[in-house]
């Protein structure tokens, strides 16, 4: 009896054992990530499907606690990792945890023309997000730069489709590595900030296909993004954040993107367009009789009480709300519940090391006249550094992607710590911008208030340049409203603060001046003749001043090249001469359409101030002459271009290779020429390098507005092979037959 008892006993427990581990499907990783949706899915009721699709919070959305199936948390933004806000507020939560590394803004990312750059930028912000427990990073943005006032340009990647799409890819792959979403944005036409929440965007199937989309798809279809925020504007009438055209008809159906759609922050107006147009997540909303920010309005939210109340009548199925689950329980599979993912770092040496080698790889030497760059130390005793920007903190301010960054180091302090005790670094204002001590309204630390007069500040400046071997001027914009920050434009290309005058004085008085741009935008020189050196510096992050140091003293050997066209007045721009903006009546109209930045430029035979793919290196490039395989092309042909480029100077340096084609002959009007390919090559001195470009049909493609597709029609093409869109080595002819 005993034994039998026993064995009763074994075998219960196998069974109850068996049961235990047998772990429900959903929980189940070795089983495909679709059947673990399909399995949760049926376990939810109606309430914890709908609550999956709205907001719980400023920055998180509900999972389903009965199933342990965790809450989504999202965190701003594309250059680091926002500091942690309170449940329901703005307002930071003041944790002493939560101070990122700030990496340089997009613009510089971009400005690498290095997508190994975008690779490890990517990995590196990713980890941060993953060790702060966030499963997806709002960012990066890529709207195309229509116009040099937009105040959110700083966080995109400039005027040219091709570049975008090349630098957004392995961004994305770097951030997702962590088991962290990248969240694309601002999906789509968000190419201004003024009247951004109600703007709706006219403009050619055309230019929408040729010039604003095409950086989205190829997150999408090549980066594999996770999620894409949808913008605040409206297009074809229906806010971007609900529109059937951008997210049912290219977005899912086109593009099978297979993400979640997340909406801006109070993006949404509509229960019915946001239950059947495509949006999976509705964050920020100030939604009916309810004023903004007002405490928990989450339960009346377009996607939430209402929402469920429709989907309990059946006057909208089930069925609508279960594909919006899906999508968000995908992501979930991918992040929250992927136990293989790694762990993620914050604040380390190595972030802000990856951040330096960026900012390095980013500065562009736009002038380097009579070779003032760079500054040799044993032949320097004083160095003068003017100007605001030298002392600004830069990462707190311009909106969402503001940062409490571990540590920034200005201009002025990587200056002295860079040339040391040998060389005495002097520092006059020279000009002082807004009078107050916050920055886009938030408390930057500093206090930089100085109300002495401009000609006082001028004099000053003057005044030590006298006897300063090289005087560095650092000015630019900056994070405040009305300069590169979220929610407004600029209203003008110029300068703010009066500091094209502090330029020009200094220039009469010292001959080794440089020039230091620190700006997310072009701006307009006028002193571009007086100025022997002038170095373009994006948002550089936590370790600013040591980037632009290491470049001034040569450490670093500049590479970067332009992302935008730096025209010389507002009217050389497409959107200023031709397009509207930024409109009125609620509607703005790209009559530019597809001649965007160099598009326009090389049409109307405007020599831009300094062109798009624009930089200079302290070592030089000769480039040898080009051949092509081929004169003739059939469609299914790859052509190869091939170019022997030769390091002639005494550094080490790097070059980036561009790729142009211009379509000779056309049923529709086509830019002069397109940038299709790029290499970025590192040669020692004396060192060369053949590089290689592929051309295949899809190069030479318009996108048909009747046919709606991609065509290219027979007949004359020339592949230009340049260092800048203007700077064009040679030009090869070919035909497609
Ligand atoms: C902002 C921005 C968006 C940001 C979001 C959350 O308004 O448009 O880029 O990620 O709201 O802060």
């Amino acid at each position: 009896m005993k034994k039998l008892k026993s064995l009763a006993f074994v075998g219960l427990l196998t069974l109850s054992l068996s049961a235990q581990n047998k772990v429900p499907l959903y929980l189940d990783e070795s089983k495909p990530i679709e059947d673990r949706i399909e399995d949760a899915l049926k376990r939810m009721t109606l309430e914890e499907k709908v609550a999956m699709c709205h907001a719980q919070s400023k920055f998180s959305s509900a999972g389903v606690s009965r199933l342990g199936i965790p809450d989504n948390w999202m965190t701003d933004g594309p250059h680091g990792i926002r500091p942690e806000v309170l449940w329901d507020e703005w307002n930071q939560a003041g944790w002493t945890n939560d101070s990122c590394i700030a990496f340089p803004a997009l613009t510089c990312l971009a400005a690498t023309w290095n997508p190994e750059m975008s690779m490890l930028y990517g990995k590196a912000i990713g980890e941060e997000a993953r060790y702060r427990n966030k499963n997806v990073l709002l960012g990066p943005g890529v709207n195309i730069y229509r116009t040099p006032l937009n105040g959110r340009n700083f966080e995109y990647m400039g005027e040219d489709p091709h570049l975008a799409s090349r630098m957004v890819v392995p961004y994305i792959h770097g951030v997702q590595s962590n088991g962290v979403a990248a969240c694309v944005k601002h999906y789509a036409l968000n190419n201004q900030e003024v009247y951004r929440h109600s703007i709706n965007v006219n403009l050619s199937d055309r230019a929408l296909r040729e010039i604003y989309l095409p950086a989205f798809k190829a997150a999408v279809q090549e980066g594999k993004a996770w999620a894409i925020m949808g913008a605040y504007n409206l297009y074809k009438g229906q806010h971007c954040c609900h529109n059937q055209y951008l997210l049912n008809d290219i977005l899912r159906d086109e593009w099978k993107f297979d993400g979640v759609v997340v909406s801006d922050w109070g993006g949404v107006y509509d229960t019915e367009q946001s239950a059947y147009n495509g949006l999976d997540m509705e964050f920020g909303t100030w939604t009916d009789g309810l004023t903004e920010g007002k405490s928990f309005a989450y339960n009346n939210y377009f996607l939430a009480d209402p929402f469920l109340a429709q989907l309990r009548t059946g006057k909208i199925a089930e069925s609508v709300v279960d594909n919006k689950v899906r999508n968000i329980l995908r992501l979930t599979f991918r992040t929250n519940m992927n136990s293989k993912r790694p762990w993620g770092s914050f604040g380390t040496e190595e972030h802000a090391l990856v951040g330096r080698k960026i900012a390095e790889e980013g500065i562009v030497l736009l002038q380097n006249k009579g070779n003032v760059l760079p500054i040799d130390l044993n032949k320097t005793k004083k160095i003068l550094v003017v100007g605001e920007n030298a002392i600004k903190v830069m990462v707190v301010g311009g909106g969402s992607s503001s940062l409490k960054a571990k540590h920034e180091i200005s201009p002025l302090d990587g200056i002295k710590k860079r040339v040391g005790s040998s060389v005495d670094v002097v520092y006059a204002r020279g000009y002082a911008g807004e009078k107050s001590k916050a920055q886009d309204g938030l408390a930057t630390g500093q206090d930089i208030f100085d109300d002495r007069a401009e000609s006082v500040l001028i004099s000053e400046a003057c005044e030590a340049a006298k006897t300063a071997d090289a005087v560095i001027f650092v000015g630019g914009l900056n994070k405040n409203n009305g300069q590169d920050c979220e929610s407004h434009d600029r209203s003008e290309l110029g300068l703010p603060y009066g500091q094209d005058k502090v330029i020009s004085a200094l220039s009469k008085v010292n001959k080794n001046l440089v020039v230091v741009i620190i700006s997310g935008n072009a701006v307009a020189m006028p002193w571009v003749k007086e100025v022997p050196s002038i170095l373009q510096s994006w948002y550089l992050g936590s370790e600013a001043g040591n980037a632009i140091a290491s470049i001034l003293v040569g450490d670093a050997n500049p590479s970067g090249k332009l992302p935008f066209t730096f025209a010389e007045k507002l009217n050389d721009y497409g959107a200023h001469a031709l397009g509207e903006y930024p409109g009125e009546k609620g509607n703005v109209t790209y009559n530019e359409d597809i001649f965007v930045g160099y598009r326009w430029t090389e049409k109307q035979k405007i020599k831009p101030l300094f062109s798009f793919g624009h930089g200079l290196s302290y070592t030089e490039f000769a480039y040898g002459k080009a051949s092509i395989s081929s004169k003739n092309m059939g469609e299914k042909d790859i052509l190869t271009v091939t170019v022997p480029v030769k390091n002639i100077g005494q550094l080490t340096g790097k070059e980036v290779v561009q790729l142009y084609i211009g379509d000779e002959k056309c049923s529709v009007p086509r830019p002069v020429k397109e940038l299709k390919a790029f290499e970025k090559i590192s040669l020692k001195a004396g060192q060369e390098k053949n590089v290689e470009f592929k051309i295949s049909i899809d190069d030479l493609k318009f996108y048909d507005e009747n046919k709606k597709e991609w065509v290219a029609e027979n007949g004359k093409f020339k592949a230009y092979v340049g260092a800048s869109s203007t700077d064009i080595k040679s030009v090869l002819d070919f035909e497609l037959k």
